[in-house]
């Protein structure tokens, strides 16, 4: 029998056990930057070095921290179940606790591309460099000769693997959303996607405002919150 296919969307509420601030909760690196100064298109042209001065902090920091019990029972869920995780993180930690299909909404923070790069429809242009944990300053130049900027979806910039996203949802036969205060959109809305019928589980300690009939929500953090759903979907089995 085909396995049932799950929908995994995750935001920064799965990695705050993992020890990285979410970026609401106005501490941690977030805390200290103003989010239009370092995660917006206007500001990355106001202010380069402050940019990629964050990014190099984000990177030592994701160098630091380790997959939590939440990424790892994601991954986990393959076992039974056809899973895709769609993420709002730039962060690593999912394909760290292996799960092996991760679609990235917002870029990822280990990559980095040449700042006049061509944009693929597909977002994987082979222009994209995988830096690792490296910093990255001004003056470090992509083959082409242009300034290297993160791989990130800035604020003001389209999110190109949208589309992608809604497939992935569409198709899903039970849906599952960790940690995300549902605040920004596109990814904000995808859930809607979800086929009449499906399950829509939330995991999220703090009330989140989603008003949809469908959501079953598990108020708890996401490393408690992943053993009541794996418990829920054992018993709905
Ligand atoms: N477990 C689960 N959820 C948690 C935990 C935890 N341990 N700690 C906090 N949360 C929840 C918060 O209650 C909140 O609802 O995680 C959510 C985090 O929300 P945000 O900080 O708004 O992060 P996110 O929703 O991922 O932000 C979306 O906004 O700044 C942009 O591009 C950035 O991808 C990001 C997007």
């Amino acid at each position: 029998m085909a396995k049932l296919r799950i929908a995994v969307l995750t935001g920064a509420g799965v990695s705050a056990e993992s020890g990285l601030s979410t970026f609401r909760g106005n501490n941690g690196l977030w805390g200290e930057y103003d989010p239009q100064e370092v995660a917006s298109i206007e500001g990355w042209y106001r202010n380069r070095p402050l940019v990629l001065g964050f990014y190099n902090q984000l990177r030592k920091q994701l160098s630091q921290v380790k997959p939590n019990a939440a990424h790892l029972a994601i991954a986990a869920l393959e076992e039974e179940y056809d899973v895709t995780v769609i993420t709002q993180n730039v962060d690593n930690l999912h394909e760290r606790a292996g799960s092996s299909r991760v679609l990235h909404l917002h870029g990822e923070a280990t990559k980095v591309r040449p700042e006049d790069g061509i944009y693929d429809r597909n977002y994987s242009c082979k222009e994209v460099i995988d830096v690792g944990y490296d910093e990255v300053n001004i003056g470090d130049l992509a083959p082409n000769g242009s300034q290297l900027r993160p791989h990130i979806v800035f604020f003001g910039e389209a999110v190109p693997n949208i589309e992608k996203a809604i497939n992935i949802v569409q198709a899903a036969d039970i849906m599952l959303i960790v940690g995300t205060s549902l605040n920004v959109y596109p990814a904000a809305g995808l859930y809607r996607y979800a086929r009449n019928g499906v399950p829509v589980y939330l995991i999220d300690p703090e009330e989140v405002a989603v008003y949809d009939s469908r959501i079953t929500h598990i108020r708890e953090v996401a490393t408690k919150g992943m053993e009541t759903f794996v418990k829920m979907l054992k018993e709905n089995s």
